[in-house]
């Protein structure tokens, strides 16, 4: 497999991305009817289309002499490489040799395939290998009580910094005090852990819905936060402004973000709310979206080295810890793995 990193201590496998998980990798609308190479989790793929529009992804090289699948043609389940027209499957499979008539890689598994998902406009990827367990979203954005919208960016910081950030409520009142959303409520404020089943809330204990004052993580075989931030009545009917956030590390200095924008809203209110989304509440957003890049693009080299960490960031700490724990357990069920394939193969010898 073409990876950039050897992820075998805990610290570096989380830094370059737990492979045990989904992920979103891309918005649907950034993959067409051609083939489109990508680098996630520090691994290169090659994502395609089939005539009917189902998402294939294999590693991006192809398995004669290593061109980038991803510059060839794709028909169908398969996908043939520019430089000499070998053709690769979905599942990784040798399908064609067009040039030679007798190939040995004909017929051969040559490439690592991925389960891919595409759901609520966004493209996901599992790159735990062996059979995926279903990929579950968050409520909201599947709820038809919700209507909402995809925003996705790409950031030059180590994804972790993107976790950290959405368990970072404090920042709301200082980093946004000028925004639309979050100008409201103290500048102090005391704040508590709270177990769920599926993970865990960080909230303020002395204010609720006046900035970004509570923040959910969700382990549901892919990492997911969720969180509310108030809308004035400028904002329209609606309530507050719901984020479901999910990110993928693209390698250990590059991440892409994926919010889904949603309001629990029907009838009349869900048209206003889209209408307002798109003509004048968007930009705000992107501007406050863009306070938060420029901070964590910007952060210190090795920031979390060089850290003085208070009572406000036990949500981070919290979830540094959880990460911690299940970039262990993969390491430890990778290594019995190994162990068990290299017996195997000694008892067979
Ligand atoms: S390198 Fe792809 S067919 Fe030769
Ligand atoms: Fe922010």
């Amino acid at each position: 497999m073409t990876t950039a990193h050897q992820s075998d201590s805990p610290k570096a496998r989380i830094d370059a991305g737990l492979k045990h998980l989904w992920y979103p990798v891309l918005a649907s609308w950034q993959l067409g009817s051609t083939p489109r190479g990508i680098t996630r989790l520090g691994t290169s793929l090659v994502l395609w289309r089939n005539s009917e529009g189902q998402i294939h992804a294999v590693e991006d090289r192809c398995p004669h002499r290593g061109a980038r699948l991803s510059l060839g043609c794709a028909s169908h389940d398969r996908i043939a490489c520019w430089y000499h027209g070998v053709e690769v499957d979905a599942q990784g499979v040798v399908a064609n040799v067009p040039a030679a008539d007798h190939a040995n890689m004909r017929g051969r598994k040559a490439l690592i395939s991925f389960p891919v998902e595409e759901r609520q406009g966004a493209i996901f990827v599992w790159f735990g290998g062996g059979d995926a367990p279903p990929l579950r979203l968050p409520h909201e954005p599947t709820s038809q009580e919700f209507s909402g919208f995809l925003c996705t960016a790409v950031w030059r910081c180590n994804y972790r910094y993107a976790h950290d950030n959405l368990m970072d409520l404090m920042h709301g009142a200082y980093l946004h005090a000028v925004s639309h959303s979050m100008s409201g409520g103290e500048k102090r404020a005391s704040m508590e852990v709270v177990d769920t089943p599926d993970g865990f809330i960080f909230r303020k204990t002395d204010q609720a819905e006046l900035n970004f004052d509570w923040v959910e993580f969700m382990d549901l075989d892919a990492h997911w936060m969720r969180a509310t931030v108030p809308y004035g009545p400028g904002a329209g009917p609606g309530g507050p402004f719901w984020i479901i956030g999910g990110v993928v590390p693209i390698d250990n200095n590059t991440c892409q973000v994926f919010f889904w924008r949603l309001r629990k809203v029907s009838g009349w209110q869900r048209a206003a709310w889209r209408f307002l989304y798109r003509t004048k509440l968007e930009a705000r957003h992107w501007a406050v979206l863009e306070q938060d890049r420029e901070v964590l693009e910007g952060l210190i080299p090795d920031a979390r080295d060089h850290e003085s960490l208070y009572s406000h960031d036990a949500g981070l700490v919290r979830l540094r810890r959880l990460l911690s724990r299940a970039a262990e357990s993969e390491l430890r069920l990778e290594a019995q793995a190994e162990h068990h394939a290299v017996s195997w193969s000694e008892t067979r010898a």
